[in-house]
């Protein structure tokens, strides 16, 4: 088996890429099968560049999610490596706020955690909550928010960690259309305006192709990298865009035989 490491590259002068992830499987024991195990990632090698827009699509239980905790550092790959620039931030499906604090709380927990002194992290939070449109909402504590509001926090306070990298699973997921759509808007207002490199989990091929510079299609059983597309169609996208409709057809046809092939969990 290849060695494993997982490494964080801090001094930033050398770096060429935000994550790399090389020839990386990961297998899972199975439970009640002593010695058994389920290959759940199988040869993945991806790079992000700096600044660069990915998303993963893939069906269901095919790896994502397992791919990108190993990319935040979560669990280690059971061969290969991973290298990323610094510390990645994570948005997931789940808002994780804390309840018991302001929206405005969550987001100056993250700054003291990066070391942000006591002082500035009102005005940085402030800041963060305009950033994703959510002025006045500093005092609001997270049952006074909508789906789409905690999902905007959330973002606010991954951006508080002011990583390089920002990996998100499926974060507008149980969003409704119209709301997902203005987030992704400001997703990519965000994107463009702060040079952060995004690896963007889903498997709503619109979403895909409305978001990325580049789509990766992972298949089923185990993940493996199936084929990948370059998104020349320019931001700021619709998701109607006959452009986006167009690819977004190719690719589902890819992602349907990928599921012919293997099945869906
Ligand atoms: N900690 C774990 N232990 C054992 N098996 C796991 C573990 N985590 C994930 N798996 C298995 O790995 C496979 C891939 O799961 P994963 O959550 O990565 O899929 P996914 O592509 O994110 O799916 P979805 O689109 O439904 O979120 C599944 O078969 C799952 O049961
Ligand atoms: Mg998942």
């Amino acid at each position: 088996m290849a060695a494993t490491f997982t490494s964080t590259v801090e001094d930033t002068t050398a770096v060429t890429y935000a994550a790399r992830i090389e020839h990386v499987s990961k297998s899972f024991p199975v439970r009640g099968t002593p010695g058994g195990s389920q290959l759940v990632l199988d040869d993945i090698t991806l790079d992000v560049a700096p600044g660069e827009f990915v998303t993963l699509l893939g069906a269901s239980g095919c790896g994502k999610s397992t791919l990108l905790n190993l990319v935040a550092g979560l669990d280690r790959p059971s061969a290969g490596s991973i290298g990323t620039d610094g510390r990645p931030a994570l948005m997931f499906q789940e808002h994780a706020l804390f309840p018991w604090l302001t929206a405005g709380k969550n987001i100056e927990l993250a700054l003291k955690l990066r070391g942000v002194a006591k002082p500035e992290r009102r005005q940085e939070a402030e800041r963060l909550l305009g950033l994703v449109r959510l002025e006045g909402a500093y005092g609001k504590r997270v049952h006074e928010l909508s789906g789409g509001m905690r999902q905007r926090v959330a973002l606010a306070r991954a951006l508080a960690q002011d990583s390089r990298l920002l990996l998100m699973d499926e974060p507008f997921a149980a969003l409704d259309a119209i709301t997902r759509d203005v987030l992704h808007d400001e997703l990519t207002r965000i994107w463009q305006e702060t040079g952060l490199s995004v690896l963007f989990v889903t498997h709503n091929v619109r979403e895909a192709v409305r978001l990325a510079q580049r789509v990766v299609l992972l298949s089923s059983r185990p993940g493996r990298i199936a084929r990948e597309w370059t998104v020349g169609i320019p931001q700021p996208r619709r998701i109607e865009d006959s452009a986006v409709a167009e690819l977004s057809v190719e690719i589902t046809e890819e992602l349907r035989g990928e599921i012919r092939r293997h099945g869906q969990h």
